[in-house]
């Protein structure tokens, strides 16, 4: 994997910054992207420890045209020139009563999660078929497999992303642009320094990252850990759902906000 030229969209912060460091310590070259001007120059400056060129970009992902003028910056002389991989790891969400949520709040958690991943999915694998091929991965998630209570709102945003990789996978095969769906449980970063739900197996970020690039690497398809969660949300898919409810029920804490 030296000297690829990977792409990181969310790459300031957590799991993709983690990543960003994989990368950028076995020699490649990195570009990320983030919104926090501060953040993106503490990254940058983190990331060429390393000795490989780093390019910072600040774009708002939740913004289509400036998605594509962020992969242009990218794949310009002054950027990398060109993607071989390329993460789209934007996205998160605050658990959230489906009782008391308003709509706005449930989709502006679907933008986040799966908007941003098509405003980078277009303009990125168009550049990738031109070049004859890559590898396009997006961070989704085990919450992505099933709906969860408090997640509802999250599950049904990573479920599209995942879904539509599905599909895309297929058709772009022949193009040599491979899709890779990373699932991580729980990953300790700053979306749980509040500690509103509990994280059974929480890995840190460099754990997960290490995970996700072996993935990447491999160009697998879908992959799901840590396998204790992974294998829980099998049982939980195979499990008649009269069983299932009234034990997610039981477990699932009362949000303070909530009714
Ligand atoms: N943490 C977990 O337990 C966990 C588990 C499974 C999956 N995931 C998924 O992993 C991904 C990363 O999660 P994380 O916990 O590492 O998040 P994080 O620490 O909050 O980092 C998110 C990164 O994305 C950037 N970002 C956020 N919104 C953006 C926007 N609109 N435009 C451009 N950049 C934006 C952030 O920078 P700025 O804020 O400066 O823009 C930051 O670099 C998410 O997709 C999340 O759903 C997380």
């Amino acid at each position: 994997m030296n000297k690829k030229k990977v792409f990181i969209v969310g790459g300031t912060q957590g799991i993709g910054l983690a990543v960003a460091h994989e990368y950028a310590r076995v020699g490649c070259d990195v570009a990320i992207v983030g919104r926090n001007t501060t953040d993106l120059a503490a990254a940058a400056d983190a990331l060429r420890v390393h000795g490989g060129k780093v390019v910072p970009i600040a774009c708002d992902a939740m913004d289509p045209d400036a998605a594509e003028a962020c992969v242009a910056e990218c794949v310009s002389e002054a950027g990398l020139g060109h993607i071989d991989v390329a993460l789209m790891n934007v996205g998160g969400a605050t658990p959230l009563s489906s009782v008391t949520a308003s709509a706005k709040d449930i989709l502006h958690v679907m933008d986040l999660n799966y908007a941003t991943l098509v405003h980078f999915f277009v303009p990125v694998t168009a550049h990738m078929r031109e070049r004859g091929g890559g590898v396009f991965a997006h961070t989704n998630s085990i919450a992505g497999h099933a709906g969860m209570p408090l997640s509802a709102h999250y599950s049904a945003s990573k479920a599209a992303g995942r879904v539509f990789f599905e599909g895309a996978r297929v058709e772009l095969r022949e193009h040599n642009v491979r899709l890779v769906t990373l699932c991580p449980g729980f990953v300790q970063t700053r979306a749980h320094e509040k500690g509103e739900v509990p994280t059974p197996f929480i890995l840190s970020p460099e754990a997960a990252a290490k995970k996700m690039v072996r993935a990447i690497e491999r160009e697998r398809r879908e992959v799901s850990f840590p396998w204790q969660l992974a294998t829980a949300s099998w049982l939980g898919r195979v499990m008649p759902k009269a069983l299932l409810e009234p034990i997610l029920a039981r477990s699932t804490p009362k949000l303070p906000h909530a009714t």
